[in-house]
């Protein structure tokens, strides 16, 4: 297979060369090819040290899948994870998920629908759930002993409301792109590759969409989300000479699916807004203070001795300082799917049709147990926040190390159990 023929504007001029013998059918397929030479080939690396998609500068939508793996066999595992993994770095490169083949009547090797698209800076990022390691109780694929200490069942929160349908999961893979459809396509071939072997569990897509003047991008309650970042990446994100070695450069990803009350917010007024955060809504800076990237000064009261930044606001519950040195790395997006019947659990207790909206919340740490549960735990039950969001879905993963060319995703895992 030449370079040419096996990119998606490859398939392309396969597609059209076709049309000859195998008339509308194949044509109906095919994209002018001057429209594809316009784009411009915006592509991250896919193979290296760590995933990409974790540090890579956030791309302005996503689509997160959860997988359930329906095989006995672990070789069933490896030959999906090596699917997945050669799949992955073609459609990284922006081309199709599996080369051409010699039947051009055949399902296809790919679905078509992104031919003629760049490859947006699309990243795969491969996770691993506690059920790889132990299902039900049982160690289905000899990997029991190999779970990381690490890689916990998650507690139930306080005021969680998690949906079966929308949590865990044995693997799991976040695409991220700055072309929604590119996103999706891509998960949709790694689902239609893992047929045998794994079923969709739930997925959620994503987006953020990044002011032209370069400031940090609004969550849709109107706040600058994202201000705030670990002073050191690398420590925060990266596991170790600690981990095991499959692990090593390698992170833990929380998943939650948080609905935000969008009608009870827009109802409140921005003081109590801000309140909440701990930060301006307009400036993003801390409460009191001028400049978004000030620190946040938890010690500053007013007149009366009270905390400029209440106790229960969201940054403060958030801070790495008031946390025993606690560092996530978010890396959210927004969410939107429509409305739904619903019955809101604080005053004014409004039910009806909502939105179910909100925050797509993912954050990558060294070790969940010192990260997202530290300082969920108090945030759970403390946040000012809590009365206009609710965690209906998510979970854990541990996203290995990141894959050397001709290897595949999680093979050190394999070859030490
Ligand atoms: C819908 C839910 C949430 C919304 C709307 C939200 C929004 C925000 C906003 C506006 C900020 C301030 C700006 C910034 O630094 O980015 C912030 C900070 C932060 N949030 Fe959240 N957040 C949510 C959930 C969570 C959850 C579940 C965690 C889990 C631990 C979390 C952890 C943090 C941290 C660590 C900070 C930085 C605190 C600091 O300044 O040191 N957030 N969030």
């Amino acid at each position: 297979m030449n370079r040419l023929r096996s990119s998606r504007r490859g398939l392309l001029a396969a597609a059209g060369g076709l049309v000859a013998s195998a008339g509308v059918q194949v044509a109906a397929r095919a994209a002018p090819d001057a429209a594809v030479a316009k784009l411009p080939a915006t592509t991250e690396a896919f193979w290296g040290d760590h995933q990409a998609g974790i540090t890579t500068k956030q791309q302005s939508h996503c689509y997160f899948a959860a997988f359930d793996l329906t095989t006995e066999k672990r070789d069933d595992v490896i030959a999906l994870l090596k699917t997945w993994t050669n799949a992955a770095a073609r459609l990284t490169a922006g081309q199709t998920a599996e080369p051409m083949g010699t039947d051009h009547d055949a399902p296809g090797p790919d679905s078509a629908d992104a031919l003629g698209l760049s490859p947006a800076r699309l990243t795969i990022t491969f996770g691993f759930g506690p059920g790889l390691f132990v299902k039900d109780g049982k160690d289905r694929y000899g990997l029991a002993g190999s779970r990381p200490d690490a890689l916990i069942d998650l507690p139930r929160f306080n005021g969680d409301q998690m949906v079966a349908e929308k949590t865990d999961g044995d693997l799991s893979i976040q695409a991220c792109a700055d072309d929604p459809q590119v996103a999706f396509h891509a998960v949709r071939q790694l689902a239609r590759l893992s047929y045998d072997a794994a079923d969709l569990r739930w997925s959620q897509t994503g987006f953020t969409s990044p002011p032209a003047d370069g400031s940090t991008t609004r969550n849709l309650m109107g706040f600058k989300d994202g201000t705030q970042s670990p002073p050191d990446v690398a420590k925060a994100v990266w596991v170790g000479d600690d981990g095991p070695v499959w692990m090593r450069g390698g992170s833990y990803l929380v998943v939650r699916r948080i609905r935000m009350a969008l009608e009870h917010w827009d109802r409140t007024k921005v003081s109590f807004q801000e309140q909440t955060f701990g930060r301006q809504k307009y400036s993003g800076a801390p409460l009191g203070l001028k400049g978004e990237f000030e620190p946040l000064g938890l010690d500053r009261t007013d007149a009366d001795e009270n905390p400029i930044i209440p106790e229960n606001a969201h940054v403060r519950l958030g801070n790495a300082a008031a946390n025993g040195a606690a560092e996530i790395l978010r890396r959210g997006y927004s969410y939107n799917d429509g409305v739904n019947f619903t019955a809101e659990r604080w005053p004014p207790w409004r039910q009806g049709m909502e939105y179910d909206a909100g925050l797509l919340f993912l954050c990558y740490q060294t070790d969940p147990r010192t990260g997202f549960v530290k300082l969920f735990e108090k945030m759970a039950k403390f946040d000012m926040l809590n009365q206009f969001v609710t965690h209906t879905g998510g979970g854990l993963f541990a996203i290995p190390a990141g894959i050397r060319q001709g290897e595949y995703v999680g093979q050190r895992l394999f070859e030490k159990a």
